[in-house]
Order: C-alpha cells, then sequence, then structure tokens
C-alpha cells in the first residue's frame, strides 16, 4: 500500500479537492483507495455526506481507545473501491489530550499496518494545523503531497510550511519525498502566471510541472458528493488530476496507458 499524505498549514488550498480528485481517479484505474480524514472540521467526512458534529466512531476513537480498529470506523463513499475514515469534531481536542505522550504520533502508521495488503492506496487529508495530526499523517506517508494556491501570500506559507515538515521529519528514519502541487491556477491573471513562476524558480524539481486549474466543476462535484472524474471526467479539472496521478505513479508526466481510461 502506498501511503500519500496531503498537507499544508494554509487553509483553503485545495489539500481536501486533491485527495478526493486522485481517489476518484485511482477508482476508475480499478485500484482500491482508503481516504483518512485527519481534520477536526471534517471536509471530506463532509465532502460524502457525513456530519462529523454527529458521525460515531471516527478516528478520534483510534486515538482514545486500542479497543478500536480501522474495520470499526472504515465507511463506504458511494465510490468503487474507495473507503473512508472519517473524522469528528472531537478530533480538535486530540492534541490538548495527548500533546506529549509517547507514541501517539504513530497511531495511524500503526492502525493501517494490518491493512497494507487490503488496499493498493491510502490518502491521508490533513488539516492545516502543526500538531499530533499532521505528526501522524508524515510518520505514516512514504509520499507528500504539498497543494500550494498559485497566489503570493500562498507561497509565503510555503516557506513556513517546509520549514516546520522539515523539523517535524527529523525524527523520521527515512526521509520523506514531497512534491509541491500548483493549485487554482487561473492562467488568464498575471499574478497567477507570476508566482507560478516564482515558484519554479525558488522549488524547482520539488514542484510538479503541471498545475490544477481553476475550474466549476470542482464546485460541483462536491455538491455531488462525488469525485470530478465521477461528475465531470473530461473537465479540465480531471484531466489535470489523472495527470497528476499518472506522475505520482510513473514519475514522469508522459501520457501512458492510464490515460486511455478516459
Ligand atoms: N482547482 C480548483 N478550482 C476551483 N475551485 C477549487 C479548486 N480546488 C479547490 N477548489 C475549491 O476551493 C475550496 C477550498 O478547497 P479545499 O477544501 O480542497 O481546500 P483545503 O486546503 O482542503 O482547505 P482547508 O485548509 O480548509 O482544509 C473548496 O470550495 C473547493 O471546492
Ligand atoms: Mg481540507
Amino acid at each position: 500500500m502506498q501511503v500519500w499524505a496531503i498537507a499544508n498549514q494554509k487553509g483553503g488550498v485545495g489539500k481536501t479537492t486533491t485527495a478526493v480528485s486522485l481517489a476518484g481517479e485511482l477508482s476508475k484505474q480499478g485500484k482500491s483507495v482508503l481516504l483518512i480524514d485527519l481534520d477536526p472540521h471534517g471536509s471530506m467526512s463532509s465532502y460524502f455526506k457525513l456530519d462529523p458534529d454527529t458521525h460515531e466512531p471516527s478516528i478520534y476513537h483510534l486515538f482514545q481507545s486500542p479497543a478500536y480498529s480501522v474495520n470499526d470506523i472504515i465507511v463506504d463513499t458511494g465510490i468503487d473501491n474507495v473507503k473512508l475514515l472519517p473524522s469528528s469534531t472531537a478530533v480538535a481536542t486530540l492534541d490538548r489530550q495527548l500533546g506529549t505522550q509517547a507514541g501517539k504520533g504513530l497511531v495511524i502508521k500503526n492502525s493501517l499496518a494490518p491493512f497494507s495488503e487490503k488496499f493498493d492506496y491510502c490518502l491521508i487529508d490533513c488539516a492545516p494545523l502543526l500538531g499530533i495530526l499532521m505528526v501522524n499523517a508524515l510518520a505514516a506517508a512514504n509520499q507528500l503531497l504539498v497543494p500550494v494556491q498559485t497566489e503570493f501570500l500562498a507561497i509565503k506559507g510555503l516557506e513556513r510550511m517546509l520549514h516546520t515538515l522539515n523539523m517535524i521529519l527529523k525524527a523520521r528514519a527515512e526521509p520523506l519525498e514531497y512534491l509541491i502541487i500548483p493549485t487554482m491556477f487561473d492562467r488568464r491573471t498575471r499574478a497567477a502566471i507570476q508566482s507560478l513562476r516564482q515558484l519554479r524558480d525558488t522549488y524547482g524539481q520539488t514542484i510538479w510541472e503541471n498545475v490544477i486549474p481553476v475550474d466549476t466543476q470542482f464546485r460541483e462535484a462536491s455538491r455531488k458528493g462525488k469525485p470530478i472524474s465521477h461528475v465531470a471526467a473530461s473537465s479540465r479539472g480531471a484531466k489535470a488530476y489523472l495527470q497528476l496521478l499518472i506522475r505520482l505513479v510513473d514519475g514522469n508526466t508522459e501520457p501512458s496507458l492510464m490515460a486511455s481510461g478516459h
């Protein structure tokens, strides 16, 4: 099982959209996917029409009691081969409760261990917060995706994110590969074009060669509780996430056989 964490401490940059969109594309490729909502706001759970204020049990219980396993928490998303470990508002209290308790940084990694054969991919949607949940996501992941909005303020936030990331990652035995993903790119605006250029100049090899464009179909997809691939497969947004998936799986940008799925 490949585990990808999607994180940026800046809010509203497309993290949840990236997780859901990649899950949709993976499902279309016949892969099985476990999504994990590690955000106390439960945006991804809400995306799939669960209510984080009332839903139980959630990943909160994984942290709270060894009596709970992934099997007790997992729910269907309505998308073929895509399951979800939902969040709930109680998750917001975990940082305060667990703060410095030893071993709590590995709860997600350990919980996933028995499922490594069951799913092809696990995608972890992080909150825009640094804390025990982000530490868990980074410990469990073998690839990190950092969506960043193509605007100047977001780039400032990215510097901060990468700095803190380096601090957290010092605790890991192996290095963690990361890929910066320019999102919500509006090619009609000078500001977007300039900030993309600045991102490429600054981050060179660690930034994806392509971009996720602004596309109103993302809003439509979230209204329907489905990934964009399942609502508007030929939209620019869906095609961009398919390209991203190909890059992540094949390690290059050449369209391969996977692209013929559409
Ligand atoms: N490429 C895009 N084009 C247009 N709208 C987008 C795009 N990507 C995301 N959005 C919209 O922008 C909003 C924020 O996206 P999203 O929830 O994915 O960000 P996030 O980083 O997960 O936010 P948070 O930090 O609050 O968890 C959502 O309404 C989403 O539908
Ligand atoms: Mg989110």
